[in-house]
């Protein structure tokens, strides 16, 4: 039985986190915390360095000095990518891009990684497959295949892929910001019974309103440093710092919909490494 101080302990801890591409200081001293069971959300203006962070937390990205611990895992310290993709295998990571792959059918999307990567037998992991297609109402699309869906589909056919894995905590980085307005709530609602259940979740996203409504804990940055913490109300309805009063004002009410992610040539040229290649 671990002890109570274990327990206690934040599943994730980054601590002085500094990061910079060449001359671009992007993180300036990052620290935070994720206990399990949380839904934590990193919120802050566009260049603030937020997908940095997670990409920091799953190995994506290594910074030049501070801290990360996963669990048990020391994360800056991983010194082969192989040492990395153990780390991913129990961090799920949904982005923008839902990135299935295209030639197999929603359940074979499922199915590919159990089997591979855990071992798991063909029946085992299908039957798992349909309860979590279930679970984010997709059953009856299990043998469609990915081009054949919506938007708002195939992002919520990627966190059951996610979670085929059982992973210690999922990071959802804006999952809903290249979706048609009508579909970004069936997302939001899988999203929200997750957090609801005690997955430990990290989310980066520009809807504030559901920032505020599942999160246990809400983060602002600016400019690479964490401005302010604290429970969702006291960051949405008691903001101390002048910055967050400022950028909450124009964001509350914007979705904050953009573009896909042509705008991000990281995740353009990475996207083979955030999902387990098999
Ligand atoms: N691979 C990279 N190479 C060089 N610069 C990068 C790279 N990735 C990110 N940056 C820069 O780091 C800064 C932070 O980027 P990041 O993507 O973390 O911001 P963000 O808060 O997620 O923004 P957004 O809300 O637009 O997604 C930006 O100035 C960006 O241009
Ligand atoms: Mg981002």
């Amino acid at each position: 039985m671990p002890s109570t101080e274990t327990v206690a302990e934040p599943l994730v801890s980054l601590r002085d986190l500094h990061l910079s591409f060449g001359s671009n200081a992007v993180l300036k001293g990052i620290d935070l915390d994720v206990h399990r069971g949380q839904a934590v959300s990193i919120i802050g203006p566009s260049g603030s360095g937020k997908s940095t962070i997670l990409r920091c937390i799953t190995g994506l990205l290594q910074p030049q000095r501070g801290t990360i611990r996963v669990g048990a895992t020391e994360v800056h310290t991983l010194a082969q990518e192989a040492q990395r993709i153990e780390l991913r295998k129990r961090v799920g990571f949904v982005f923008q891009q839902y990135n299935l792959f295209p030639h197999l059918s929603v359940l074979e999307n499922l199915v590919i990684a159990p089997r591979k990567v855990l071992g798991q037998s063909r029946i085992e992991a299908e039957k798992q497959a349909r309860a979590l297609l279930a679970k984010v109402r997709m059953e009856h699309k299990a043998n469609a295949f990915p081009g054949q869906l919506s938007g708002g589909q195939q992002q919520r056919v990627a966190i059951a892929r996610a979670l085929a894995m059982r992973p210690e905590l999922i990071l959802f980085d804006e999952v809903t910001s290249a979706l048609d307005p009508e579909t970004v709530g069936e997302v939001l609602t899988v999203i929200r019974e997750l957090t609801e259940e005690g997955m430990t979740c990290v989310l980066v996203t520009h809807e504030m309103r559901f920032a505020e409504e599942i999160s246990d804990i809400v983060y602002f940055t600016e400019n690479g440093v964490i401005v302010e913490h604290g429970s969702a109300a006291q960051i949405f309805q008691h903001p101390t710092s002048e910055r967050t009063q400022a950028f909450l004002r124009h964001a509350v009410g914007d979705p904050g919909r953009r573009l896909a992610i042509s705008n991000d040539p990281y995740l353009l040229s990475n996207l083979g490494r955030y999902s387990l290649s098999v």
